[in-house]
């Protein structure tokens, strides 16, 4: 069939984009900014995005003296003749054109645009087809997000790229992040294309979470049951639920990082950092508890042998007995729950950990950079093993470690000290990767942003939240018209390293059907229950 043609090249730069006359009976309003659409020149067909609109008039006394009473039969008499409409398009991906005929899967894959099109080459609607060679046929790690905004077809992200390096899910509070997280988390479970680590901090990953419109949903331990592994510090909530295991911290294992990281939930000085470090120095690993022991004669004794700073001592043991009130925080904890998470994800299992009734900021930080501090750890050592032996069996699984709220992570005043900065910057090094998810992206180290290899997002309104998104890539004007246009929910804008272009989708229904594409409830066979009893 051939695409609906929309209008003409007849205008344009490789730096600038294109401009096309849109046909007479073509509207502006048929078309939307952030489009997918298609330019056809002679030999390449070029992959493209709708970047602006305009309206134009042949003769400017039109426009000086407007018709009064403008009916549509005026409005149509002078299109086309003395008022029309030109869209800018910017080519993204260009495929050498070869016989109409060959097959989608027998092209190679749309390459970047080195060239421009001649005068009067078409613009054309996008068919199913032209969608199928960017974006690739679902299945194995092509994994369907959505559909574009207009046709019922599959929009696909390459699993692998995904999680090969750390990425962002953004938009304004109820836009679907979290359900969108939801979905990908499960095509990556689906397709093993690695293993997760999911930091819960609202707890509505596990388990059933009613949506905003009131319907029950079903949690990734419900989909994927034993495959995913559910952790929390709440032992009261780890009792009424199908909880695996409870997760205890003890004050040997937070480090002076830990407290700076809390700075602001626990109005710390600014002398903390000083006072940490001297406690370090003398009591190794049990500095914590050490400091919540002192009397004050302690404290007078250990600022006159280290030189600390007495006042600033008490005040620093005064504000940490918080974190010893948690009811999670014991006061020895050895590494082994958190080590046998680690073999948990050697094994292929997936693990979320719930913060049930500790969901206040303070809980969230502090559990998830202790935990997170531990894995990365473990997961250098065993990338630095491999390196040595090089034996198949002792690669790494990729780990893809999610949080949300991540701006307080990852603002620029943590940034640097935390492991989750630490994580973002050196890429995927050691084999594990973030998946950040904020409504504040502005929030969030503009280092840490550049770094995230592939971005979703939905609507958002603030212009620094935009620009924020925006870090780094190229053609911002287009994408930020792009953006500033999907509707307040449902719809994101897909870009970066796990697509070919930047695309807007409309994204996939977490549903009873989704669950059943996910292989949920699928009868397990004799044989795979006896091997997860007693494989390995
Ligand atoms: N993919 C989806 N499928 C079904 N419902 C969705 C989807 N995305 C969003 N919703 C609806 O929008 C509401 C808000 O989504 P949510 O992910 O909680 O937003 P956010 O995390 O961005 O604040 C949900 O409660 C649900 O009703
Ligand atoms: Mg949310």
């Amino acid at each position: 069939m051939k695409r609906k043609r929309l209008g003409v090249v007849t205008d344009g730069a490789f730096n600038a984009g294109l401009t096309v006359r849109l046909d007479p009976g073509c509207s502006t309003e048929d078309l939307r900014i952030g489009d997918f659409v298609i330019v056809e020149g002679v030999h390449n067909r070029y992959f493209s995005m709708i970047a602006d609109l305009q309206l134009r008039a042949t003769d400017p006394t039109l426009l000086a003296n407007p018709p009064r009473d403008a009916s549509p039969f005026i409005t149509q008499a002078l299109s086309g003749i003395n008022t029309y409409a030109t869209v800018e398009v910017r080519p993204r991906l260009m495929l050498e054109k070869g016989d109409e005929f060959t097959f989608v899967d027998e092209l190679s894959p749309p390459q970047p645009v080195r060239t421009i099109p001649m005068h009067f080459a078409e613009l054309c609607q996008a068919d199913a087809m032209d969608f199928r060679s960017v974006f690739g046929e679902e299945g194995g790690r092509n994994f369907a997000l959505g559909t574009p905004l207009t046709m019922d077809i599959p929009i696909c992200v390459k699993l692998d790229r995904l999680v090969e390096r750390s990425n962002g899910i953004f938009g304004q509070t109820g836009t679907g992040k979290s359900f969108l997280a939801r979905i990908i988390l499960s095509g990556i479970i689906r397709s093993e294309a690695a293993v997760n680590l999911i930091f819960d901090m609202h707890s509505e990953y596990a388990f059933d979470k009613q949506s905003e419109d009131g319907i029950w949903v079903k949690g990734l331990r419900q989909i994927f049951g034993s495959k995913v592994l559910v952790y929390s510090l709440d032992e009261k909530a780890a009792a009424r639920q199908n909880v695996d295991v409870t997760l205890q911290i003890g004050l040997n294992q937070i480090e002076a990082e830990d407290v700076m990281l809390l700075a602001d939930e626990l109005d710390l000085r600014p002398t903390t950092a000083a006072t940490a470090g001297l406690l370090n120095d003398v009591y190794r690993e049990d500095w914590l508890q050490e400091l919540l022991g002192m009397s004050p004669d302690g404290v007078q004794a250990f600022c006159q042998a280290s030189g600390a700073h007495p006042e600033a001592t008490t005040a620093l043991q005064r504000k940490l007995r918080a974190i010893k009130r948690r009811g999670y925080v014991a006061e020895q904890a050895h590494f082994n729950i958190i080590d046998d998470m680690v073999a948990a994800l050697d094994k292929g299992k997936h693990i979320i950990l719930q913060f049930g009734r500790y969901s206040s900021a303070l809980d969230y930080m502090l559990v998830a950079n202790v935990v997170t501090r531990r894995i990365r750890r473990l997961y250098q050592r065993k990338v630095e093993r491999y390196e040595e032996t090089k034996e198949p069996g002792d690669a790494p699984r990729p780990l893809m470690i999610t949080i949300e709220e991540a701006h307080k992570f990852l603002n620029p005043t943590v940034a640097r000290q935390t492991i989750f900065g630490q994580i973002a910057r050196e890429m995927r090094k050691y084999n594990v990767t973030l998946m950040v998810i904020d409504q504040r992206p502005s929030g969030i180290d503009p280092e840490v942003m550049s770094q995230l290899g592939t971005r979703v997002s939905g609507k958002l309104t603030e212009e620094r939240d935009i620009d924020a998104v925006l870090t780094g890539v190229a053609d911002r004007s287009t994408l930020r018209g792009a953006l500033a246009s999907l509707d307040t929910r449902e719809q994101v804008l897909l870009m970066g390293h796990a697509v070919p272009m930047p695309i807007q989708v409309r994204t996939r229904k977490y549903d009873e059907v989704f669950y059943g594409d996910m292989g949920a409830g699928e009868v397990r066979s004799a044989v795979q229950d006896m091997a997860e009893l007693f494989g390995e």
